[in-house]
C-alpha cells in the first residue's frame, strides 16, 4: 500500500508519500514548508496567517512530494502538475490527513485539500489523529537512529509520551487501537511554557532550540525552578506557574546578562525536564513496562533525551529529529500501521479532537 499523507494542524504544511513493505513504513519523500520566519515576527503563531500560508504551500508540497517519491525532476509548474496528477492516479491508494486536534483554519486547508484530491481520484481518505502520530513517528526505520531498526510495530505494551507545543500526554498502549490516556497538562504545553519563557527573554519563536542551546552554555547552574506537581499522585502536569516564576525572576533582576539568561535558561529546562522524567518512571513503575516512545517537537531536547535514556533503566524511543516536530511522515507512519480508511465524505476537521 502506498499513501499520500497530508500535514497542517498547526503552522507547517507538509506532504509526504510512504509505503508498507511487511511490517517496515516506508518514506519514499516528506516535504515541509515552514511559515516560521513569519510566527518569529509577530512572537508566536496568528491562526490567521498560518492558514493563508497553509493556502499558497499546500499544493506545491503535495506535487514535490510526489514528484520526489517517484524520483521525477521539477521542471515547469504546469507540467509538475499534470505529471504528479498523473503518478497520484496510477500510484496512490490512499490519502492520509491529519484530521485534528489542532487550529481549525489550518486543518481545513489540509482535509479539505485531502477531501477534493479523493474525490477527483477516486482514492479513500485515513483520518489521522496528529497526537497519535507523533507516538508512531518513532515507527519510521532510520539509519540515523539505529534504536529505530529495533522497534517492531507490534511489540506491545508500551508507554507513550507526547511531549510538543501543544500537548504533553502519558498513554498506556496495549495495542493500536486499545490504550488509555493516563494524564496530561492542566494548563500550558511544556514546549508552551519554553516559547512563553522564550518571549520573556527576547528569545524568538519556538524558543525551545534556543532554550537548550544557552541552557548548555550555563556556567553556574545554580539557580532553580520549581518543578510542578513533581510531587503529585498522578500524571498531570501544570507549566503555567513556572512561566510566572520566571517572570517574577525576571521583574526583580531586570535587563538580564547573557550569563544571567543562560542560567534562566538552564534552570527552565530542568525544571521541565525533571517533572516529565518523574512522571515516565511514575508510569512504567505502575504499568510495569519498560518501554517508552516519546514524540513531539520537545523529544528534540538533548537534556530530555539524555535524562530519559541515561539516568533509568527504560527503553526508551525518539523520533529521528525529522520525525519529531510537526511533518506528515509520522501521520503516514500511523495511516499505514493503525489507520482505517473511510470515504471522503465522512471527513471532517476536527479541531478539539483528542483521545478516544
Ligand atoms: O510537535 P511540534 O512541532 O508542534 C506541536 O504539535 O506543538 O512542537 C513544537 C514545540 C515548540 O514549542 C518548540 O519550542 C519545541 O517543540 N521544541 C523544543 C526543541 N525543539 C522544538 N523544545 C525544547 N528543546 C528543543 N530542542
Ligand atoms: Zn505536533
Amino acid at each position: 500500500m502506498t499513501i499520500l499523507a497530508i500535514e497542517s494542524s498547526c503552522d507547517e504544511t507538509s506532504a509526504s508519500v510512504l509505503l508498507k513493505s511487511g511490517d517496515q513504513v516506508i518514506v519514499k519523500s516528506n516535504i515541509t514548508a515552514t511559515s516560521l520566519e513569519l510566527h518569529s515576527a509577530t512572537g508566536g503563531i496568528i491562526p490567521e496567517n498560518a492558514a493563508r500560508m497553509q493556502v499558497k504551500y499546500i499544493i506545491p508540497v503535495i506535487v514535490k512530494s510526489i514528484l520526489a517519491a517517484f524520483d521525477e525532476k521539477e521542471t515547469d509548474t504546469l507540467n509538475d502538475w499534470k505529471k504528479s496528477s498523473q503518478l497520484i492516479k496510477e500510484n496512490i491508494d490512499a490519502i492520509a490527513v491529519t484530521y485534528g486536534p489542532g487550529l481549525i483554519g489550518s486543518l481545513l486547508v489540509g482535509v479539505e485539500t485531502a477531501k477534493t484530491f479523493a474525490f477527483a481520484f477516486n482514492k479513500p481518505i485515513i483520518p489521522v489523529n496528529h497526537l497519535l502520530a507523533h507516538i508512531y513517528a518513532n515507527f519510521i526505520k532510520s539509519k540515523l537512529n539505529p534504536k529505530s531498526l529495533n522497534l517492531h510495530p507490534n511489540s506491545f505494551p508500551f508507554i507513550g509520551f507526547i511531549v510538543s507545543g501543544g500537548h504533553t500526554d502519558l498513554l498506556f498502549f496495549n495495542s493500536h487501537k486499545n490504550y488509555k490516556w493516563l494524564g496530561g497538562t492542566r494548563d500550558d504545553a511544556a514546549g508552551e511554557a519554553m516559547d512563553k519563557i522564550g518571549r520573556l527573554l527576547g528569545i524568538p519563536y519556538p524558543a525551545g532550540p534556543e532554550i537548550e542551546r544557552r541552557a548548555n552554555l550555563a556556567k553556574e547552574k545554580k539557580l532553580r525552578f520549581k518543578s510542578p506537581l513533581m510531587g503529585s499522585d498522578d500524571y498531570d502536569f501544570s507549566f503555567s506557574g513556572l512561566k510566572t516564576e520566571v517572570l517574577r525572576f525576571v521583574k526583580e533582576n531586570p535587563s538580564p546578562s547573557e550569563e544571567i539568561k543562560n542560567e534562566i535558561c538552564f534552570a527552565t529546562q530542568k525544571a521541565i525536564v525533571d517533572v516529565l522524567v518523574k512522571k515516565t518512571l511514575k508510569a512504567t513503575d505502575e504499568f510495569n513496562c519498560k518501554k517508552v516512545l516519546v514524540g513531539g517537537g520537545v523529544s528534540a531536547n538533548q537534556n530530555f533525551k539524555a535524562k530519559m535514556t541515561e539516568s533509568t533503566n527504560l527503553n526508551v524511543y525518539f523520533p529521528d529529529k525529522q520525525y519529531s516536530t510537526d511533518n506528515a511522515a509520522m501521520i503516514g507512519a500511523y495511516a499505514l500501521l493503525a489507520g482505517e480508511t473511510k470515504p471522503w465524505r465522512e471527513i471532517n476537521a476536527n479541531p478539539e479532537l483528542y483521545f478516544d
